[in-house]
């Protein structure tokens, strides 16, 4: 089996990829959050720090890009080779309002047309592997069976289903069904992505799906870092080791951002999936929350780890009253 991170824009940027490596080194891919081409035609400052090769050494990483002008794709695709990327994954997943607006992410799945149009010209793009994150369809399951002829014409380096609609949003269960009859309708490789918050949830999936080689982990992995630990070699995360992993990235955050306030609203995001993997984690995650500087961000994390312990078999919301 095969690993990815999956790219979680604000959270998944270099400093935590390269410190879930340093700790836990159990990811095959991890991708960038996405990219989105502008009229000037460079990185922004932030995408660029997140791109450099010296910011992601020894790692596998492939850069998203989020668009639905075939141009700006292949500018930006050769400027990517230029930093020395050889693969680039194509953002049709993100079912924010603001995206799905100008028919980017999922939205662009509606105007298949377009989108076939798009696919014409970037995969005529040379020495560029090209990979597809997408979600089911915009507004119905149903439209996977069209999106799937399309995708099908094209060789891509694979294709990351999270089965559910731009509608969904993230509620409701991922379709299994549809991502069943993708696994048979599909001429490319496919690779699982959604709600794989523990490791028998991760069981359960491969043992429904027993062809998929890949599955991408996003929310899951950044509640409970051990949870590749735990479906790899049945091990619990250690507390000691989330806590110097924590404190690695707080620390990292804390010099890149120069402003300890920056950090702080990282970490706490952070922690509105980490909390889950601790008992009695209500009064603590207030606290945390409450934090407006470092020293009460420190006080309120280090009475948690100190107090609390981690919950064996826990992931994302498994506590939700
Ligand atoms: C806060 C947040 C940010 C995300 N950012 C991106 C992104 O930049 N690109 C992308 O393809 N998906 C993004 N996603 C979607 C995830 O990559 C993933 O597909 C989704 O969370 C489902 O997988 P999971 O259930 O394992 O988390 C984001 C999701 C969340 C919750």
């Amino acid at each position: 089996m095969k690993y990815y991170l999956a790219p979680m824009e604000g959270i998944t940027g270099y400093i935590y990829r390269n410190t879930y490596e340093k700790f836990f080194h159990d990811i095959d891919k991890y991708f960038t959050p996405f990219i989105v081409p502008n009229k000037s035609k460079s990185f922004k400052t932030k995408e660029l720090r997140d791109l450099l090769p010296e910011n992601n050494e020894g790692i596998n990483i492939v850069p998203q890009i989020l668009t639905n002008d075939s141009e700006g794709f292949i500018y930006i695709s050769k400027k990517l080779q230029q930093l020395g990327y050889n693969e680039i994954n194509l953002n049709l997943g993100c079912p924010a309002g603001t995206v799905v607006s100008k028919n980017r992410g999922s939205g662009f799945l509606a105007k298949r047309e377009e989108l076939h149009k798009f696919l014409e010209e970037i995969f005529k793009l040379e020495d560029m592997k090209i990979s597809i994150k997408t979600r089911i369809g915009k507004d119905s399951p149903e439209e996977f069976y069209e999106l799937i002829k399309i995708y099908n014409e094209y060789p891509m380096e694979e294709l990351i289903i999270h089965p559910r609609t731009q509608k969904d949003f993230y509620g409701n269960k991922p379709n299994l069904e549809v991502f069943k009859d993708a696994l048979t309708l599909s001429t490319n490789k496919i690779c699982y992505n959604g709600d794989i918050f523990t490791a028998k949830d991760h069981e359960e999936i491969i043992r429904t799906f027993p062809t998929v080689e890949t599955v991408m982990l996003g929310r899951g992995t950044i509640a409970n870092p051990g949870l590749m630990g735990e479906i790899k070699n049945n091990t619990i995360i250690d507390k000691k080791v989330f806590k110097a992993f924590h404190d690695e990235i707080l620390n990292q955050y804390i010099e890149v951002f120069n402003e300890e306030k920056n950090a702080l609203f990282r970490m706490k995001e952070l922690w509105g999936y980490m909390i889950y993997m601790f008992s009695d984690n209500k009064k603590y995650a207030k606290k945390i929350k409450k934090a407006q500087n470092l020293s009460d961000y420190k006080g309120a994390v280090s009475s948690l780890f100190a107090e609390q312990k981690i919950v064996e078999g826990a992931g994302l919301f498994s506590d939700k009253e």
